[in-house]
């Protein structure tokens, strides 16, 4: 059967029609929100390249989580802004660091909302890099231990997630063992399986102030060329026992999603990076763009193309349109 028997046109003609056979959907416990939270009290420090984002105080932090519980979002991702960086990160795994305070106070304030913790070193290290450096070089095993020592202070603090994102080899098997032999085998593990070197992460750095102060992430974030080293990057993290595996960044890498999701069938994450927020913004701003038409669309292409889970900074605003 062809034209003009078939006429695709027919189940577009309402809105009640084109509901009924909507392939993909956006509901807000697909979304997670990620947070900057910083040292003080009544900060909200606007982010100059991320419109509508903010580093947060605690006391403001709690206001969004609550705000993110109450528009029924899958959970919140926190970054931490230390007041001091030091050449080991010190302060990304001390019990009484920024990031283990906020989610103590999120988790008596907000008890049902999900909380991540990214596990990284890169905001914490005075260089900016996302490990131990030695001669310019990130020390893969040596950074293993201070992962793994932040996930277990994380978890320890009220995470239900820690995400690492450091790219570290075997990281997600250090953090599982130090996990378990502290009592917390429940605390699931987001790896950021496929996270490449990628210029979208931009403004992030200038909210985090975490760009490396010398050299680039190179020698431990994957080369945007390669689309089956991916493929072995999750099924190494799978074998290392992650729970979720993700993409990162998103819209420039769906086809590595699709890949993913297809090969491993693992409930599979995605993140819309800073840049790729930004620069929709960016071109709104200047009138080029209908931004809630294109945040709309371009999360759903990441949902379409494989994604179970999106960290998007887009998250509240979808769920609000999710809400009309
Ligand atoms: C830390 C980390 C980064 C992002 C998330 N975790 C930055 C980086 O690798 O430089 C980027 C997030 C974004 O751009 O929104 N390792």
């Amino acid at each position: 059967m062809s034209f003009p028997d078939v006429r695709m046109r027919r189940l577009r003609r309402t809105e009640s029609l084109r509901a009924m056979v909507r392939e993909t959907v956006l509901g807000p416990e697909r979304l997670i929100l990620p947070l900057f939270v910083t040292e003080g009290e009544g900060v909200r420090q606007e982010i100059a390249s991320m419109p509508g984002c903010a580093r947060l105080s605690i006391d403001h932090l709690i206001a969004e989580c609550r705000e993110a519980a109450d528009l029924g979002l899958g959970g919140v991702i926190l970054f931490g802004i230390p007041e001091t960086k030091d050449a080991e990160g010190t302060e990304g795994y001390r019990k009484d660091g920024i990031i283990p305070r906020a989610l103590t106070a999120v988790k008596e304030a907000v008890p049902d909302l999900t909380l991540w913790a990214d596990v990284c070193l890169c905001e914490y290290t005075d260089h900016g890099h996302c490990g131990i450096l030695e001669d310019g070089v990130v020390k893969n095993d040596e950074t293993l231990e201070l992962l793994a020592q932040a996930a277990v202070v994380y978890a320890g603090a009220g995470a239900d997630v820690v995400a690492p994102s450091d790219m570290m080899d075997g990281r997600v098997l250090a953090i599982r063992d130090a996990l378990d032999e502290d009592g917390f085998e429940d605390t699931v593990i987001v790896s950021y399986a496929a996270k490449y070197c990628s210029g979208f992460y931009g403004p992030f750095r200038d909210a985090a102030d975490s760009a490396p102060q010398s050299g680039d992430r190179r020698g431990y974030q994957m080369d945007p060329a390669n689309a089956l080293e991916a493929l072995r990057e999750v099924e190494l993290d799978i074998e290392e026992g992650a729970d979720v595996v993700m993409v990162k960044p998103a819209m420039p890498y769906l086809d590595v999603i699709r890949l993913v999701k297809e090969e491993f069938g693992m409930p599979t994450a995605a993140y819309q990076v800073s840049g790729e927020y930004s620069m929709l913004h960016a071109a709104a701003r200047n009138g080029w763009l209908d931004l809630e038409r294109v945040m709309h669309e371009s999360v759903l292409s990441i949902r379409r193309a494989g994604a179970d889970v999106i960290l998007t900074y887009f998250a509240k605003e979808l769920a609000r349109k999710a809400d009309r």
